[in-house]
């Protein structure tokens, strides 16, 4: 191991919203199952997201806004003051370890099943999930999901609002609106899972509308400078065919851009391809690009800091790695030296409960490390 500090962009200190950050580096949401039932956060996941403080800023996991969004067994929620009093510990242990901290708001839409949240799944028209999706009594077919009626989308809205607002309350930063990887809002921004005739339909103009119509209820709730928005061009988790990919997106990214909020998230984000190009032009705020590190691959052996500057490069202000994090609690000091990359130890420990895989990550002994810089305290 060299102790050698690498140059990088990545590791300046910048600014998001309000808030200082100590480096370029985001910890990407990343869903652990390790909630009680019915969603509230354990204590072990303050420990967890505790050694991961020294990330610029972690954005904590999909949590649901109401019950009918539950998308899988043990996922968090903050919609009732449970969720809100566990997700208080997780966000104090960050803060006292010196971190900051946004949480993603998660409705599953079709990926959700009536043996998990007891309530039969919506979506924008009766398209099941085409694969079996995880229960607490293992993987099951998916069901057809019920066609969202004009109130129930309202509903939905107002929903998302006051979680926003839970969030706050909970001590984090900012919420993320978690518009990617197949989930309610992405089905409605997609061809393939939105038939609808409707204004929340059809045209492009009318697929966007739900998501716009989120995303500004959750910046009228708390404030644009504390909300981000994730979106996946192009992904296809989840049976997702969007149709005309960049004509969503060349519609969705200016209709929020002048909604004044904190971050604009990419997954997969290609420094090469025309469209997030066209995306970096378009959104006048900070960009956060998740690389593609080879999905179902090991991890690069950098833990994806080429592919991190290369998106620098590309017009990315800070740049969100997910599975890295996941088994490198000091990632930002391993990149920082050159140091080796824990690989995920065993993929079938990143959903289930307890601390292996999960907390038992090793970081590098004490004397490695380099000093942390100190920063001004900033507000939550
Ligand atoms: C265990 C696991 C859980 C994930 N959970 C979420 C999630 O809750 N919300 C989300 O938007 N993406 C989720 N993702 C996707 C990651 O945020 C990220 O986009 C993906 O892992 C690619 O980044 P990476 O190659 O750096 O891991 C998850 C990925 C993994 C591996």
């Amino acid at each position: 191991m060299t102790n050698a500090a690498v140059d990088s962009r990545l590791f300046e200190p910048t600014t998001l919203g309000a808030l200082r950050l100590p480096n370029r580096l985001v910890m990407a949401p990343l869903t652990r199952n390790r909630a009680t039932a019915d969603g509230v956060p354990q204590p072990i996941m303050a420990t967890y997201y505790a050694q991961r403080a020294s990330a610029g800023l972690i954005i904590a996991e999909a949590s649901t806004p109401n019950a009918v969004g539950q998308t899988y067994p043990n996922i968090t929620a903050i919609h009732n003051d449970a969720h809100v009093a566990g997700w208080r510990r997780v966000t104090d242990a960050v803060r006292a370890a010196g971190g900051r901290m946004f949480l993603q708001l998660q409705h599953g839409g079709r990926v959700g099943h009536p043996d998990t949240s007891g309530l039969t799944p919506v979506a924008p028209s009766p398209v099941p999930l085409p694969e079996t999706i995880h229960t607490p009594t293992g993987h099951q077919e998916a069901v057809v999901p019920r066609e969202m009626t004009t109130d129930d989308i309202h509903a939905t809205v107002a929903d998302f609002a006051a979680a926003a607002r839970n969030a706050v309350d909970a001590g984090f930063a900012g919420v993320e609106v978690h518009a990617a990887n197949g989930h309610l809002l992405h089905q409605f921004l997609a061809q393939g899972t939105n038939r609808r005739t409707d204004a929340y339909g059809g045209s492009v103009a009318g697929r966007i509308r739900f998501t716009v119509e989120v995303v500004r209820a959750v910046a009228d709730a708390i404030g644009p400078e504390r909300v981000g928005v994730r979106i996946s061009p192009g992904v296809t988790f989840n049976g997702m065919e969007e149709g005309d990919t960049e004509e969503i997106y060349r519609a969705l990214v200016p209709a929020l851009a002048d909604v004044g909020l904190a971050y604009l998230h990419v997954v997969f984000a290609d420094p090469d391809q025309p469209l997030f190009q066209e995306i970096r032009r378009a959104w006048p705020g900070t960009l956060i690009a998740n690389p593609v590190l080879g999905w179902g691959r090991p991890l690069p052996a950098d833990g994806g800091r080429l592919a991190g500057e290369r998106l620098l490069a590309a017009g990315a202000d800070l740049i969100a790695l997910g599975r890295p994090f996941l088994a490198n609690p000091d990632l930002v000091d391993r990149l920082r030296l050159g140091a080796p990359i824990n690989q995920v130890r065993d993929e079938g420990l990143m959903y289930t409960g307890g601390e292996s895989g999960y907390t038992d990550y090793p970081t590098l002994p004490a004397a490695s490390r380099p000093r942390a810089k100190t920063l001004d305290p900033v507000g939550p």
